[in-house]
């Protein structure tokens, strides 16, 4: 299962996830690191060498700004409003793609997906467009595969990645509300046929109810075989 290229995730909480890659390099996708769930020590990266945005909403967006500007990432990944919008914040080094687009990150090879979600950025008293949500492929040079999903309902289309790009772990969200539940996600791992995954975007606040036991359920009623990897905020993996 390319083990030997597996980076090391730390959940960060919600829809943080910090990789360790193991040239050493460090990679966040959505880094909102002030979430009332990440651990203090863990707000202050220490480094990053990329960052990668699933879309525009403040639970996913926030703390780039800042964290870029401390931190001068090689790279800042989003798709081209998002990135108009972290360009006019003074954020440099900005990397647009859309969907379907694979791009070099830190040497993996890095594929922008769709999700069923919408993507409007918070600026003052005003929502700006921000293009589709996403979510991120990432293969990395040894072969190994994650698939961050970032925040969507169930979609079909998600059969179509599983099989294009076979990912090793999948970054799931399950809270319900704003995206899909445990019901739904048990679905989606079917579609993915993924041997493993980690659920996100969930237990951050009292309206995201959906929670791992609930999933781990509904993938047993689904007869879907695939390991659930809960990492509480913090955790390693
Ligand atoms: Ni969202
Ligand atoms: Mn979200």
């Amino acid at each position: 299962m390319n083990e030997s290229s597996r980076p090391t995730f730390t959940y960060l909480g919600h829809s943080a996830l910090r990789c360790d890659l193991p040239s050493g390099e460090v990679m966040l996708v959505d880094p909102w690191v002030s979430n009332p769930s990440c651990p203090e020590e863990l707000r202050e990266p220490g480094r990053i060498d990329a960052i990668l945005i699933t879309h525009g909403h403040f639970d996913h967006i926030t703390d780039t700004v800042e964290l870029a500007q401390r931190h001068k990432p090689r790279m800042v990944v989003a798709n081209p409003e998002v990135c108009h919008w972290l360009g006019g914040k003074g954020v440099e080094n900005l990397r647009e793609m859309n969907t379907g687009g694979e791009i070099d990150v830190l040497g993996c090879r890095v594929t922008m997906t769709w999700a069923q979600h919408s993507s409007g950025i918070v600026d003052g008293d005003q929502m700006i467009y921000g293009g589709h949500p996403g979510g991120y492929v990432v293969e990395l040079p040894g072969g190994f595969t994650f698939y961050h999903v970032g925040d969507t309902d169930v979609f079909s289309d998600l059969q179509l990645i599983g099989e294009l790009h076979r990912p090793d772990l999948v970054f799931l969200p399950i809270g319900d509300n704003y995206t899909m539940g445990p019901r739904r996600a048990a679905l989606a791992c079917k579609l993915l046929q993924t041997p493993r995954v980690v659920p996100i975007h969930w237990g951050t606040f009292p309206i995201l109810t959906g929670t791992p036991e609930s999933f781990s359920t509904e993938l047993h009623r689904l007869g879907v075989e695939c390991e659930v990897i809960v990492l509480q905020p913090g955790e390693v993996y």
